[in-house]
C-alpha cells in the first residue's frame, strides 16, 4: 500500500486544498505517513504571502532534496540528517515521488522546473485537478509528467481533513482588489464564485461526516457573486448566500450548527450580511474584519478603499445590530510612507474597536507588487511598530476576555487537552479556546460550558 505526507504552509485556502487533495489519495487506497522520511509520495502546499514564509519552504526544499538523494541511495547524502530513511532504505532504493503546489508553485513555475531538478512535479493553484494522473504515475511506476496550468480553477467537491469537526468550505478563489502590498491576486487570479447548489450539496456531505462546524473560505467573501440553479438562475450576493445556508441547515436538520466566514473585507461588508448574522442564530458572532491600518493616508496608499472613519462607521453599525459580536483582525505595520502620527491612528483605532484578537505583521515587499517600488522604511521601525501593535493588542485581548469570565457559553468540544490529558479542550463561538473537565465521550459535541477563570489565552471552565 503507498503512503502519503503532507506539509502545508500559508492560508485557509491552502488547508483547505491540501485536504482536498488528501481526499483522492485516500478515496485510491493510499495511507497517511506521519514522516516524509518513509513515504511514497510528499506533498509541500507553499505559500508566497511573506517573504519569510518563501525563505523557510525553500530551506524545507533542501531538505527534501538531501532525503531524495538517501531514498534514491545516491552517493553524498546527508544520511546522518535522515537516519530514519537510512534505515528504510537498508534494503535498497525506494525513491521518494515530490510535489510542491500552492502559491509558490504558480508564482516560481518556470524557476522550480529549471533550478530544483529534484522536484518532481510542480502543481500551480489553477492545476490541483491533475493529481489524479500523478497518483496513477506513481502508482504504474511511470515517469514524472510536465503539467498543464493553463486551465480554469476547479473547486474540490470535499475539502474536509478526515475526522475533523471543524472544516473550511471554498466558496471563491482569487482576488481583483490588487492591495498594493499583496501577491495573492498574482498567484490566484481573478475572483470566481463557486456556484450555490455545489457549496449546499458539501454541506450536506460534511453534516454526514463528524463536522459540526463550518468556515466559509474566500480572500474576499463579501464580493460573492454565485448563481443558484436550482430555484432560479438569479445571481446570489453573499447575504443571500448565507441566507440559503442557513435555511438549508434548518430545513435539513443538520447537525451543523456553527457557520463562520473569512475573510471579509470592509469595503464590501453590507448592512444585509449585518441582518442575516442578527436573525440567524447560526451564523457565529465573530466577525474576521481585517482593517490593516488605522490611518486613511495609509489605507490610500495600500488601495484599501474605505476610510478609517467609514471603517469605523462599518464597526458601529455592527456592534449596535449584534451587541454580543466579537471582532478578530489583520494589521500591518511600516507600509511605506507611514509616520508616527499613522501609527499612533492605528493605536487610537484598536482602541476604540478593541479586537478580540488580531493577526500582527510588519510590511514585506513582494516582488512584482506596487508597494515593492515604493521607498521603503528601515526594517527595525517596521518590527519597532509592529511591536507596539502586539503590546496593545495583549492588553486588548486579556481585558475583551475577562469580560466574559462567569457567563455560561456553548462550546464545540474539539479533543483532549495536550497539558492536561485529563481535560477537555473544546472553542467557544466567538472563537476562543476553553479547557474543562468532562468524559471523553463529548468530543465532537456541543456543550455548555460556565467560563470560571482566564489563563492566558485560554479560558477554564465547569461542564453544566
Ligand atoms: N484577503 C484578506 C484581506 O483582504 O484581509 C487577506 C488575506 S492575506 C492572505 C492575509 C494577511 O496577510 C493580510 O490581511 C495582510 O495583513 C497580510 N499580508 C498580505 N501581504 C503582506 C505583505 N506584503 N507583507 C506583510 N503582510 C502581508
Ligand atoms: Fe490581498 Fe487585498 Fe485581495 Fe486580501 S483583498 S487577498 S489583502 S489583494
Ligand atoms: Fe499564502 Fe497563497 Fe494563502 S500566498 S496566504 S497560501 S492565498
Amino acid at each position: 500500500m503507498k503512503t502519503y505526507f503532507f506539509e502545508t504552509y500559508g492560508c485557509e485556502m491552502n488547508i483547505a486544498e491540501s485536504a482536498a487533495v488528501e481526499q483522492l489519495f485516500i478515496a485510491r487506497g493510499w495511507k497517511k505517513s506521519e514522516s516524509a522520511q518513509t513515504a511514497d509520495l510528499a506533498v509541500i502546499n507553499t505559500c508566497s504571502i511573506r517573504e519569510t514564509a518563501e525563505n523557510r519552504i525553500l530551506g524545507r526544499l533542501g531538505w527534501f532534496s538531501g532525503l531524495k538523494a538517501v531514498r534514491e541511495c545516491r552517493p553524498g547524502a546527508k544520511a546522518k540528517m535522515l537516519e530514519e530513511a537510512a534505515e528504510y532504505v537498508r534494503d535498497g532504493a525506494k525513491p521518494l515521488t515530490l510535489v510542491v503546489m500552492g502559491c509558490m508553485a504558480e508564482r516560481l513555475l518556470q524557476s522550480f522546473q529549471k533550478d530544483y531538478p529534484f522536484i518532481d512535479y510542480v502543481v500551480g493553484t489553477y492545476a490541483k485537478h491533475h493529481f489524479a494522473e500523478i497518483i496513477s504515475a506513481v502508482e504504474e511506476g511511470r515517469k514524472p509528467f510536465q503539467i498543464d496550468d493553463s486551465e480554469q480553477y476547479r473547486f474540490a467537491s470535499i475539502s474536509a481533513e478526515p475526522g475533523a469537526f471543524s472544516t473550511f468550505v471554498p466558496i471563491m478563489h482569487g482576488c481583483n482588489n490588487f492591495c498594493t502590498y499583496c501577491i495573492v491576486p498574482y498567484v490566484r487570479g481573478r475572483e470566481l464564485s463557486r456556484p450555490v447548489d455545489e457549496i449546499l450539496n458539501e454541506i450536506d456531505l460534511l453534516g454526514k461526516m463528524k463536522v459540526r462546524e463550518i468556515t466559509l473560505i474566500g480572500q474576499n467573501v463579501n464580493s460573492y457573486h454565485g448563481t443558484s440553479t436550482k430555484a432560479s438562475a438569479d445571481d446570489v450576493n453573499f447575504a443571500g448566500l448565507l441566507q440559503k445556508i442557513a435555511d438549508h441547515l434548518r430545513d435539513t436538520s443538520s447537525p451543523i450548527k456553527w457557520v463562520r466566514f473569512m475573510s471579509s473585507h470592509p469595503k464590501d461588508f453590507s448592512d444585509d450580511v449585518i441582518d442575516v448574522i442578527a436573525r440567524e442564530p447560526v451564523i457565529c458572532r465573530h466577525i474576521h474584519l481585517p482593517v490593516q491600518n488605522g490611518s486613511t493616508a495609509v489605507l490610500k496608499a495600500m488601495n484599501r478603499r474605505y476610510t478609517r472613519e467609514q471603517y469605523l462607521e462599518l464597526v458601529g453599525r455592527i456592534k449596535a445590530r449584534i451587541p454580543e459580536v466579537s471582532l478578530t483582525t489583520d494589521i500591518m505595520m511600516g507600509f511605506p510612507g507611514e509616520t508616527e502620527a499613522d501609527v499612533e491612528d492605528t493605536l487610537d483605532l484598536m482602541r476604540q474597536v478593541k479586537y478580540e484578537s488580531a493577526m500582527m505583521y510588519f510590511y514585506n515587499p513582494r516582488e512584482g507588487t506596487p508597494a515593492a517600488k515604493m521607498e521603503q522604511l528601515p526594517v527595525e521601525v517596521r518590527k519597532e511598530r509592529l511591536q507596539r501593535v502586539i503590546d496593545l493588542q495583549l492588553e486588548h485581548t486579556h481585558e475583551q476576555m475577562s469580560k466574559r469570565v462567569g457567563s455560561t457559553v456553548m462550546v464545540l468540544v474539539e479533543g483532549v487537552s495536550r497539558d492536561d490529558k485529563t481535560e477537555l479542550l473544546g472553542q467557544t463561538e466567538q472563537h476562543e479556546k476553553i479547557a474543562f473537565k468532562a468524559d471523553k465521550s463529548k468530543i465532537g459535541s456541543f456543550v455548555n460550558v460556565k467560563i470560571t477563570e482566564l489563563s492566558g489565552n485560554t479560558f477554564r471552565g465547569e461542564l453544566q
